[in-house]
């Protein structure tokens, strides 16, 4: 597809900006021209060139699309841990393929498993999705004649991928009907194909408002510490053809003050009974500054990360990250050496603060313990008790 004109329509009549004669864009609404963002981010790779897994790196996006290839579980636990492969519904399915890789090579499985689940604390999809091919391996090992139980851990992955695709398109659909037309979109972390098997989450109802015509601006929080935000949501959006800007963090309070943000979107890492949302650091202070200036806060997420087995946000483990992630920026040091650092990946924003939830099956409002029950109850519990025991690295 083309790239994004700089044309507006009103009324479906195309006319150029014209400040002099002090149009109000604000009646116009933008001509779209949403290119697809087809980024592969993850790919399984049978014999002969494995059994292993291919990860695009996100450490090195923008700048470079390199892979790393997984042809072990030590390996993928450390992509993981270094956020080579990051965002809840995506862990979800690499979990699941990590776990066909251990059986396929023959290690120990529930082992390898585990190693997975415990890799990152927060986000519920990982224990999940290796809790699913765990529970596909070990049914398929426990009944003669089924065949080996690596091939149907790898069917369970593929099937993941594919229900996490199929969620994707609807929460695209479901959160759509959020958007105002002209609305410009406050995002923080990175919620498109870079952390799905479809086009995502938060970023997903956003392509889908870009496609309607109904964006007009898309606002990008940069994400401190890791700038997932300005590295790979700008990269995203690019992709796209999506008007977009690039803010520091704390410029989201006086943004919103000016009146420049009509809806605030963001993706989730789990999602507890009570409504409690944990999301990349930063998400909290978004919705408490949301609420404050009367801008609907909205969460986008599969029901895959809905963990009714976590009763409230205060049970939620929050991962704690190397200090030196944010008193260094691109390898230098930006503090005082020695400088000690507070490093939670996530925070835990109560329902309260949270307008409506969107997943595949449709839009939960207002955020309740009631409401989410009803929602999600269909949704298996296999988040065995592995431990977050090392949520401290
Ligand atoms: O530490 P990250 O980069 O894995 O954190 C990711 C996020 O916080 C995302 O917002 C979340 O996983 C939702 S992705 C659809």
């Amino acid at each position: 597809m083309g790239s994004r004109a700089a044309s507006w329509s009103a009324g479906g009549e195309v006319c150029q900006e014209d400040a002099a004669r002090g149009r109000r864009l604000a009646n116009l609404r933008p001509l779209t021209h949403t290119r697809g963002v087809n980024i592969p981010a993850l790919r399984w790779l049978d014999p002969p060139a494995g059994p292993a897994l291919e990860l695009l790196d996100q450490t090195r996006l923008p700048a470079q699309e390199s892979v790393v290839r997984c042809a072990d579980v030590p390996t993928l636990v450390d992509a993981i841990q270094r956020l080579v492969v990051r965002g809840a519904p995506l862990l979800g399915v690499a979990g699941a393929y990590g776990v066909a890789l251990a059986a396929l090579r023959g290690d120990d499985v529930p082992a390898a498993a585990a190693a997975i689940a415990g890799a990152r604390p927060t986000a519920v999809n990982l224990a999940w999705g290796a809790g699913r091919a765990l529970a596909a391996y070990e049914r398929a090992a426990g009944r003669p004649g089924a065949g080996p139980g690596g091939l149907a851990a790898l069917a369970e992955a593929r099937a993941i991928a594919a229900e996490d695709a199929a969620a994707s398109a609807a929460i695209a659909a479901h959160g759509l009907e959020l958007v105002p037309p002209g609305a410009r979109i406050l995002t923080h972390c990175n919620t498109g194909a870079l952390v799905s098997a479809g086009e995502g989450t938060a970023f997903a109802v956003v392509l889908a408002a870009h496609r309607a015509g109904r964006l007009a601006r898309l606002w990008v929080d940069e994400t401190r510490p890791l700038l997932q935000g300005a590295r790979l949501t700008a990269y995203e959006a690019a992709r796209a053809g999506i008007d977009h800007a690039v803010l520091a963090d704390g410029a989201a309070a006086s943004l919103m003050a000016a009146g420049q943000v009509d809806l605030v979107i963001t993706g989730a890492d789990r999602i507890a009974a009570d409504g409690s949302v944990a999301n990349k650091v930063g998400t909290y202070g978004l919705a408490v500054l949301a609420r404050h200036h009367d801008v609907p806060f909205v969460v986008a997420a599969p029901v895959s990360t809905v963990d009714l087995s976590t009763p409230d946000g205060a049970a939620i483990p929050v991962e704690q990250r190397s200090p030196q992630e944010v008193t260094m920026m691109a390898g230098q040091l930006v503090a005082p050496a020695a400088t000690a650092a507070y490093n939670p990946a996530f925070d835990v924003t109560p329902p309260s603060l949270i307008t409506a939830i969107v997943t595949e099956r449709g839009v939960l409002k207002p955020v309740t313990a009631g409401n989410l029950r009803d929602l999600g109850a269909g949704q298996e519990q296999i988040c065995r008790s592995w431990a977050a025991a090392d949520v401290e690295r």
